[in-house]
């Protein structure tokens, strides 16, 4: 079996970190073969060519079996309305990749910032609905006479209940099988909508727990008591800001895969940006991008029922976690000495 993959750099680090990570999903695969195939897309693309998403990419993305993204946009770059290029937000909306999947999964040997014992037991999914939510204002956001600013919070059913049934799935397949719903319903009524249809699908999972919390009260807890958690689904926006808190409770960026899940495609890529802070350098963590396909594997293996896509996807995981706990290979973000070069090899060498 043969899958195809469309490869999206992007920019900055994003380039580098999907660089360390073709070779590993290569040596790991057995039963099956990837072809990679790469696209130009992102800021740089756009301050070449006036294009941040060619066409000629976007139909790509959509034929390919999947998609791996590096990271777009570039801080300096931007659109005459003052926002930056985000290709990743239009593939999001335009292939209707509803599910952001962003695990959590405190990794032995990692460093973590919390210094409670328990935080070592910290494995949770944040599940953002991307395709509504705040994102919806998107692009059509108004500012009036410059006294006054306007963006719209969006939240359908058709789009709550897929991701909530997404979730309800995912959580059915894991340990603690509990799914809580993170909104602020006591205020806003978009969110109160987005609780009821959250209880509307928990009834047809009976085999699952159901409960919910608020973002604010989400955010206490997530220092207070993460390990508590299982999978967490919320607004697009929520999401975002909430998904981040989890990477840094598991070790940075660095350390954060993802998925965009649709019912027909999806992209996998790291939590992080372009890092326009350490580019070029050889500095970055390549975990996040090798942990997202691992996560691509998965996802595969889900779809063509190819058992040997699921085993290569557990073995990346197996590599990446021996880098960490032997201390072989440790990043400058942890004070390390090992660049993107260094850990891409430890975890080669491992598989
Ligand atoms: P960022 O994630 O690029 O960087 C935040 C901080 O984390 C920086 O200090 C960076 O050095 C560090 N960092 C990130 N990834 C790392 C890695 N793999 N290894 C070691 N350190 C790492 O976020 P920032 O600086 O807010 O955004 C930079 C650019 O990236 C912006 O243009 C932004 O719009 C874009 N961006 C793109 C995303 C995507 O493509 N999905 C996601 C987030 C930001
Ligand atoms: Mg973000």
């Amino acid at each position: 079996m043969k899958a195809d993959i469309c490869v999206l750099p992007g920019d900055g680090i994003g380039v580098e970190v999907i660089d360390a990570t073709l070779p590993v999903l290569e040596k790991a695969a057995r039963g099956f073969s990837l072809e990679f195939r790469h696209y130009p897309a992102g800021a740089q693309h756009y301050a070449k060519t006036g294009d941040a998403l060619p066409e000629a990419t976007f139909a790509s993305a959509k034929a390919a079996d999947a998609i791996l993204f590096g990271a777009m946009g570039w801080p300096e770059i931007r659109y005459p309305d003052g926002t930056e290029i985000a290709p990743q937000l239009d593939l999001r909306f335009r292939l209707g990749l509803y599910a952001g999947v962003r695990p959590c999964r405190a990794i032995p040997g990692v460093p973590l910032p919390l210094a409670d014992a328990r935080a070592k037991e910290i494995d949770l999914v944040v599940v953002r609905e991307s395709t509504e939510g705040l994102f919806a204002s998107r692009g059509k956001g108004k500012v009036e006479a410059d006294r006054e600013a306007h963006d719209t919070m969006v939240i359908t059913r058709k789009g709550s209940e897929r991701v909530h049934e997404f979730s309800f799935r995912l959580a059915a397949r894991r340990k603690k099988r509990l799914v809580t719903c993170v909104d602020k319903a006591n205020v806003f009524a978009s969110m109160a909508f987005f609780r009821k249809v959250f209880y509307e699908v928990a009834q047809r999972h009976p085999g699952v727990r159901a409960n919910h919390h608020y973002i604010d009260a989400t955010a206490l807890d997530m220092v207070r008591k993460p390990w508590e958690f299982d999978v967490m689904v919320t607004e697009n926006m929520f999401g975002d800001i909430l998904s981040d808190l989890t990477a840094a409770l598991i070790g940075g960026m660095g350390m954060a895969p993802s998925g965009d899940i649709g019912d027909d495609h999806a992209l996998f890529q790291p939590c992080h940006g372009s890092a326009p802070d350490i580019a070029g350098q050889g500095r970055a963590n390549p975990a996040a991008c090798i942990l997202s396909g691992a996560m691509m594997l998965d996802w595969l293996a889900g779809r063509t029922k190819n058992e040997a896509l699921a085993q290569a996807a557990r073995r990346i995981e197996r590599a990446v976690d021996e880098v960490f706990a032997s201390k072989k290979a440790t990043p400058f973000e942890f004070g390390g000495r090992a660049g993107t070069r260094e850990i891409r090899d430890a975890v080669l060498s491992n598989l």
